[in-house]
Parts: structure tokens; C-alpha cells; sequence
């Protein structure tokens, strides 16, 4: 088949990081061929700090003022201009729903303008497919390509465990492009947890990378917390109960001000508990579907204590473990770019802009 190069502008803005990236890719090309030449990050952090969480009014403001500039710079970083996009990708769900209006009536603008069609793509299928944009990487055609992929060392089944702020996924991926959900969470989100347990402890947002930091200096054997649903027969997660279970335990110290060393072992022990239920359901999903990789996405997997856990356990099972690099856990374009491109390498025809509509609940 004669090699078909594509080149995809990537905006994202479900959340509170307004991100656009490109990426230039063969669809036809019998193994992934793809590089990324741009990846454009604006994080709102300092703006929702002082809330001590997103609020989604300020977010969707921070998206209509960054937009432009943020995807200004993924095309001159890339050496491109508008003319030069062959297709507009856009999160177009789940998420805020104001946030996500905002990436993507100007996403459509910008298809319109050009004449161009879209690849809506879930923020979910763009953790998934994270882990994609680490694998082969021999040639780097364009001198500033961010990362080239050419081939693919993925074996299948592959076993993608998915941890963010709002979601938490056990998948199994038969190949390329059929993927099941097996197991998800009842309640809180993993990361959701991180987040509320840190408040608990006043720790400033996000919670999780300052529950991280703390736990790394916590005792392991101080405090056990409950490892919530980690027998269960299913592929489920629940850790809204374990988020109480550190409640009771602070309210239980009967001091107002804890103890910087305090706060140091409730955080090693909640993270022991996360980290534990997350890595012993994913291993037991490895054995049950003989599973030869294992991916690990989403803005939780920048734990330093899930990555690691994670590998030994891999290493152990002898499974290739694929875990992205920081800039890919967290929310970021370019895992829409990757998700958008392996779309259309699975046959997706790119649709109007007007058929295009944000969802802040479309499910994966
Ligand atoms: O994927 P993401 O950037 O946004 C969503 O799609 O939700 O994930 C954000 C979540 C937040 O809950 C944040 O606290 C958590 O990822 N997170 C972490 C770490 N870094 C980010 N959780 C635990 N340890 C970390 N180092
Ligand atoms: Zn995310």
C-alpha cells in the first residue's frame, strides 16, 4: 500500500492544561510510523492553588486566554502553519464541560477556516494510547521532532491500567485497536483520592505528586490503612472508603495541627494502600488474560511508587512493562495526537466540524 503521511494538530482542554500538539504519521504503514513534532503545555496550576482545586468557571476563562498562543506555538515549534494541517484532533470528552466547549469551538473554527475535517477523540483513549508514543524509536527524520516511533516492540495482550483525576481503568488490549474495559472504579478515582486525602492533610493542590513527596519520607510500618475491593473478584476499584478510613484516623489523633512526621506516615500508608489494590489487580488481570505487556497511564502513573511497584512486579511475571514519560502522564496534547493517529489507522474517517460536540461524559 502506498504510504500515506498525515500531519494532525492536536488541541486539548478538558481539564486545567491547555495543551496543542502536532504530529506527522503514516496510517498505512504496516507498524506505527509516526513522529511528534510539537507538544505545547500551559499548566493552570498557580490559578487553581489558591482555591486548593480546579474551579471550573476559572478554568474555562484560562482556556479562552491561552488557546491561541498555546497553538501558535505547537506550529511554529513544529516549523508548520495552519495551511500545512491535514486533520484537527480535539478532546472532545469526557471532562469540564466548559473547558471542553472551549477547545472545541475553536478547534472547529480553525477546521472551518481551513477546510478541513476533525478526529473528535476521548481524553481516556489519549492516556491509553500514551504509552504508544514510547515505543520504537530508530529514526528522527525532522532535526526537532520531540519523538519519532517507528515500529512497535508492544506485545499483545496488553494489560493498560489508566489512574487519573476522574478515572481509574483496568483494559485489555487484543491488539492495535481493540481494547475491553475490564474493571473501573465504584466511587473515587485514584487520583480523585489523592486529591481529597491531601486536603485532609492541608496539603496545597494538586494532591497527589505533594502526597507523593511526603509519603517518600513516611515509615511503612507506622500506619495500615484498608486495601479496599483488592480481593474482590473482580477488575473494580473503590477508594472512597479508604479516603474515609484516613478521616477517622486524623479525627482519632485528636490534635489539631498534625506533626509534619504524621502527615509523612498517613501519606505513606494511604499511598501503600493505592499502590498496593492498583498493582495487585493489574497483575492478577496480567495472569488471567496472559497478558505480555503491561501499560500504565494517566496523570497518577507520575507516582514514583506505582511506576516502581509496578516494574518489579512485571519484572518478576516477565512481562514488558511500557510506562510514558513524565510529560505524558499528566494531561497533554500529545497523547491526543497519538490517540487521533492510531484512530485513523484503525479506518476512522474524520468527520465535519459541525458534527463535532463536546460531551463531558463520553465513556471509552
Ligand atoms: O490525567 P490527569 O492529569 O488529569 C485527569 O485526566 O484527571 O490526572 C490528574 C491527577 C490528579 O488527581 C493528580 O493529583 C494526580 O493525577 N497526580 C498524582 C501524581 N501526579 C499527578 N497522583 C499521585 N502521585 C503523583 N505523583
Ligand atoms: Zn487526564
Amino acid at each position: 500500500m502506498k504510504s500515506q503521511d498525515i500531519t494532525i494538530l492536536a488541541i486539548e482542554s478538558s481539564c486545567d492544561e491547555t495543551a496543542a500538539a502536532v504530529l506527522r504519521g503514516d496510517i498505512t504503514a504496516k507498524q506505527p510510523k509516526f513522529e511528534v513534532l510539537s507538544s505545547v503545555v500551559k499548566s493552570q496550576i498557580a490559578l487553581h492553588a489558591k482555591m486548593g482545586g480546579v474551579v471550573p468557571e476559572v478554568a474555562a476563562r484560562a482556556h479562552v486566554a491561552n488557546i491561541l498562543p498555546v497553538t501558535q506555538k505547537a506550529l511554529a515549534d513544529a516549523g508548520l502553519t495552519l495551511q500545512d494541517i491535514d486533520n484537527f484532533a480535539v478532546t472532545s470528552g469526557p471532562g469540564l464541560i466548559a473547558s471542553l466547549i472551549v477547545g472545541v469551538e475553536f478547534t472547529k473554527g480553525l477546521a472551518y477556516a481551513c477546510g478541513k475535517k476533525m478526529i473528535p477523540t476521548n481524553h481516556m483513549m489519549g492516556h491509553l494510547y500514551s504509552p504508544f508514543g514510547l515505543t520504537e524509536s530508530k529514526v528522527k527524520s525532522r532535526k526537532h521532532a520531540l519523538s519519532a516511533v517507528e515500529g512497535s516492540k508492544v506485545k499483545f495482550p496488553m494489560v493498560s491500567l489508566v489512574v487519573s483525576g476522574g478515572h481509574t481503568l483496568l483494559v485489555v488490549q487484543k491488539n492495535e485497536q481493540h481494547y475491553k474495559v475490564i474493571g473501573s472504579t465504584v466511587d473515587d478515582a485514584a487520583g480523585e483520592a489523592f486529591d481529597k486525602v491531601a486536603r485532609l492533610l492541608s496539603l496545597p493542590y494538586p494532591g497527589g505528586p505533594e502526597i507523593s513527596k511526603l509519603a517518600e519520607k513516611g515509615d511503612p510500618f507506622a500506619i495500615q490503612f484498608p486495601r479496599p475491593m483488592m480481593n474482590s473478584k473482580n477488575y473494580d476499584f473503590s477508594f472512597s472508603g479508604l479516603k474515609t478510613a484516613v478521616l477517622y484516623h486524623i479525627k482519632s489523633l485528636s490534635i489539631k495541627d498534625l506533626a509534619l512526621n504524621t502527615k509523612q506516615n498517613i501519606a505513606r500508608a494511604f499511598e501503600d494502600a493505592v499502590v498496593d489494590v492498583l498493582v495487585t489487580k493489574t497483575m492478577r488481570a496480567v495472569k488471567e488474560f496472559g497478558a505480555k505487556t503491561v501499560s500504565l497511564s494517566g496523570g497518577v502513573s507520575a507516582n514514583k511508587a506505582l511506576r516502581e511497584q509496578l516494574i518489579v512486579n512485571c519484572k518478576s511475571s516477565r512481562v514488558n512493562c511500557l510506562i510514558p514519560p513524565f510529560r505524558l502522564c499528566t494531561d497533554n496534547a500529545e497523547m491526543i495526537a497519538i490517540a487521533a493517529y492510531f484512530k485513523l489507522r484503525g479506518g476512522y474517517k474524520p468527520v465535519s466540524y459541525a458534527k463535532v460536540k463536546a460531551d463531558s461524559s463520553w465513556e471509552i
